[in-house]
């Protein structure tokens, strides 16, 4: 590798390099920072308490309609909760998202749902009369909820930008669109994706305390004591209950003080629609890493000193959000000894021949970027951890980064042992991070079959009007024919 671009490659493993000394001072300022989101004044973290309020116990069940708003696609799901334990039926559909409606206005979200779980209803029960289905939303952006049927958008994240919904409860306008087109459908719980990650994953596996996403956007769910959340303290809730959490931790040191952000990372949020914001989200989740890999890219290109891919046209390399994660995946799978498909992805995608070293820089590049991801990821789930003194759990991980990307996983565990200290006797790791069950399907299904079972119980705090929360009739028939 010529000089210039050594000297450079040195740089930026100075830059994305994250020492363990640092990972575990970030894991106890985290750690503080969750405990301050659950008090009353509240910190950078949200800590929003989610009303979902058990582990399921392997035994609900019930039909639920689940739907789920992703980046690219809404996901419809009819999900069958049978006697057997931990088991599950799913029929889904997905619809694309039209990439204009993350900048359009609420009544234009609002009217894509409402179409896309009618023509569900119609393909799956054609002519049928239903009664109401329970419905679980998961709906994956911080909403500030006072109840599991509501949740008022603080705001957007993932590169979202939809008009006149910020600061407002979503479930009134989607249950209007709902209503507007006579569908039988009661949403029953509004669900994060981590939370609904976390109940899924504990349906199979009961050592599971911790939900996480590693994909677009970053964030995990635990379940605490209502005890330990000084802001909910008004309600005199039963210290003991527990509070599912969705800690929204995308938002860890929005004030700036530990993370070592890069000048990159200060480009990302200073043209992200919402700077400021999401910071941690802004240096691990899915959505940057590309963005961060073309940034770098093209400040290489217009550095004298590097003069990377020289005389050539970088047009495509300065289209904003052009490459996304699967790139970098797609980067560090390339095992050949010339690099040749990281080769092919320039010429194809970004019409530029780059040389072999430039070819090792990118390479080089693309694993520094996904491990500083995976390494400050491990923080947040040492953090919550340590909060809870746990020293044995498992966690229950979805996301695109998760299940796509070839090393993710391997480097979040290598940096919880080096967090951890674990030493040869720690086999397997006490804490280990595994793959999810189904959560915005499933996930949201068991919730509102928990929640439907806490209002048949009595127990209706933490749901609105409780009286409008019933099974459909489709389960109130199993239910007739099992007496
Ligand atoms: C959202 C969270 C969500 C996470 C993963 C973040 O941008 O704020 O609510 O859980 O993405 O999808």
């Amino acid at each position: 590798m010529p000089h210039e671009l050594r000297a450079q490659l040195e740089r930026l493993e100075e830059l994305f390099t994250v020492p363990t000394d640092l990972l575990k001072r970030i894991t106890a300022h985290f750690q503080s920072e969750l405990t301050k989101g659950l008090s009353v004044e509240g910190g950078s973290i949200p800590m929003v308490p989610s009303w979902c309020m058990s582990f399921p116990t392997g035994h609900e069940t019930g039909v639920f309609l689940a739907i789920d708003m992703g980046g690219t696609n809404l996901r419809v799901c009819e999900i069958t909760l049978p006697e057997a334990k931990g088991e599950f039926e799913i029929v889904q559909s997905k619809y694309r998202m039209p990439e204009e409606l993350k900048t359009g206005t609420g009544e234009e979200l609002w009217a894509y749902i409402g179409d896309c779980l009618k023509s569900f209803i119609e393909e799956q029960h054609p002519g049928e009369m239903l009664e109401k289905l329970p419905l679980g939303f998961t709906f994956s952006y911080p909403a500030t909820q006072e109840y599991i049927n509501h949740g008022v958008l603080q705001r957007w994240t993932k590169g979202f930008d939809i008009k006149g919904v910020e600061g407002t409860d979503v479930i009134p306008p989607f249950e209007a669109a709902l209503e507007e087109r006579g569908l039988p459908i009661k949403p029953t719980a509004l669900i994060n994706d981590t939370v609904g990650t976390l109940i899924a994953s504990a349906y199979t596996n009961d050592q599971v305390r911790i939900g996480c996403i590693f994909g677009t956007g970053c964030n995990a769910a635990y379940m605490e004591r209502c005890g330990s959340i000084p802001k909910l303290a008004h309600l005199n809730l039963d210290p003991d209950l527990p509070m599912a959490i969705n800690c929204e931790w995308g938002a860890f040191d929005n004030e700036r003080v530990i993370l070592p952000r890069t000048p990159y990372d200060v480009i990302i949020d200073k043209d992200s629609p919402r700077p400021g914001q999401q910071t941690f989200e802004k240096m691990v989740a899915g959505l940057y890493l590309g963005e961060l890999f073309r940034l770098v890219l093209l400040d290489l290109h217009e550095n004298p000193d590097a003069e990377l891919f020289k005389g050539q046209d970088v047009g495509r390399l300065r289209k904003a959000y052009s490459l996304d994660s699967s790139v970098i995946s797609a980067i560090e799978e390339d095992t050949t000894d010339d690099l040749a498909e990281v080769a092919a992805f320039f010429t194809t995608t970004l019409n530029l021949t780059a040389s072999p070293a430039e070819l090792e820089l990118a390479r080089r590049l693309a694993e520094l970027i996904s491990t500083r991801s995976a390494r400050l990821s491990a923080c947040g789930v040492a953090a919550i951890c340590n909060k809870m003194e746990w020293k044995t759990c498992a966690v229950g991980a979805d996301g695109s980064l998760f299940g796509m990307h070839p090393y993710f996983r391997t480097r979040l565990a290598q940096a919880l042992r080096e967090i951890f200290g674990w030493g040869v006797g720690d086999v397997p790791d006490p804490v280990m991070v595994r793959a999810a069950e189904d959560g915005s399907g499933v996930g949201a299904a068991l919730i509102a079959a928990l929640t439907l079972k806490r209002v048949e119980e009595g127990i209706t705090v933490g749901v609105r009007n409780p009286e409008s929360i019933y099974r459909g009739t489709k389960d109130e028939e199993r239910d007739e024919r099992v007496e």
